[in-house]
């Protein structure tokens, strides 16, 4: 049963504030070039090309806020999408934090959005917001996993580490972004969770540690993170695969 009675209007955060260390030295990921655009760009395009999301909110790094607003500025969007960029925080959360506190107050579906997943394609992003929109109050694109996983007790870095548990693989799935959320569970759990111990790694886990549910949709494997430098030479694959399909 959808749900009337949420504003009608859909926005996109964008915590692009991270300075990924993992990829090696250089600029802030989010800035990093992928076939030549930066991946900040290609994440706001992904999220643009939703005909439900009128808002992208950039959470850019603070330091960096203009650079940032300078590179969107020439960006050419959907007449129908309106782009802010606010300064982000010292954690992923508290960047978040920062991007929900610049939306209109006629904004009742919001979707995160990593900056290090520039590649999500269009249909993954609508059906987190149609789950939202059918009465979902977090919803979550994820993946079953390839690999077996181990719990371990985590040890000096190179030292070998006890396994503590298996879990069975068939109940796990790895997580990807854009999480859709009703606005008010998610500036609810931001705003109650805000100095708590333990930082989130992801804003449906704040969701959960209130106990409200959250579900999961079919993620796609170009929803990828890039987070090792080996992530970017298979970005700019998906993104060569996709020009040469387009030239047909
Ligand atoms: O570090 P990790 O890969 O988990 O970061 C996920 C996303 O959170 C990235 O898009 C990154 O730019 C963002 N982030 C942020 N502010 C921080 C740290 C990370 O917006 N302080």
């Amino acid at each position: 049963m959808s749900d009337e009675s949420l504003p009608p209007r859909t926005a996109a955060v964008i915590p692009a504030a991270g300075r990924g260390v993992r990829l090696g030295p250089g600029a802030p990921k989010a800035l990093r070039a992928l076939s030549g655009t930066p991946m900040l760009v290609h994440a706001v395009r992904a999220m643009a090309a939703s005909n439900a999301v009128s808002l992208v909110v950039v959470v850019a790094p603070p330091g960096d806020t203009a650079p940032v607003r300078n590179l969107l500025t020439d960006l050419v969007l959907p007449d129908r999408t309106e782009l802010l960029v606010v300064p982000g925080g010292e954690s992923r959360q508290e960047s978040v934090r920062l991007g929900l506190d610049a939306l209109p107050d006629d904004i009742g579906t919001v979707l995160v959005h990593d900056a290090a997943r520039p590649l999500v394609p269009v249909d993954t992003v609508d059906a987190v917001i149609e789950a939202v929109r059918a009465g979902a109050t977090a919803v979550v694109p994820a993946l079953p996993l390839a690999d077996t996983v181990k719990e371990v007790e985590p040890g000096e870095k190179g030292e070998p580490e006890p396994v503590v548990a298996t879990p069975d693989r068939a109940r796990l799935r790895a997580v990807q972004t854009p999480q859709g959320f009703e606005r008010a569970t998610l500036v609810n759990a931001h705003h109650i969770l805000a100095g708590a111990d333990g930082e989130a790694t992801d804003c449906a886990g704040m969701v959960e540690r209130l106990g409200g549910s959250v579900v999961v949709v079919p993620g796609h494997e170009e929803a990828f993170k890039v987070t090792r430098p080996l992530d970017l030479v298979l970005a700019e694959a998906v993104l060569a695969r996709r020009r040469a399909n387009d030239g047909f």
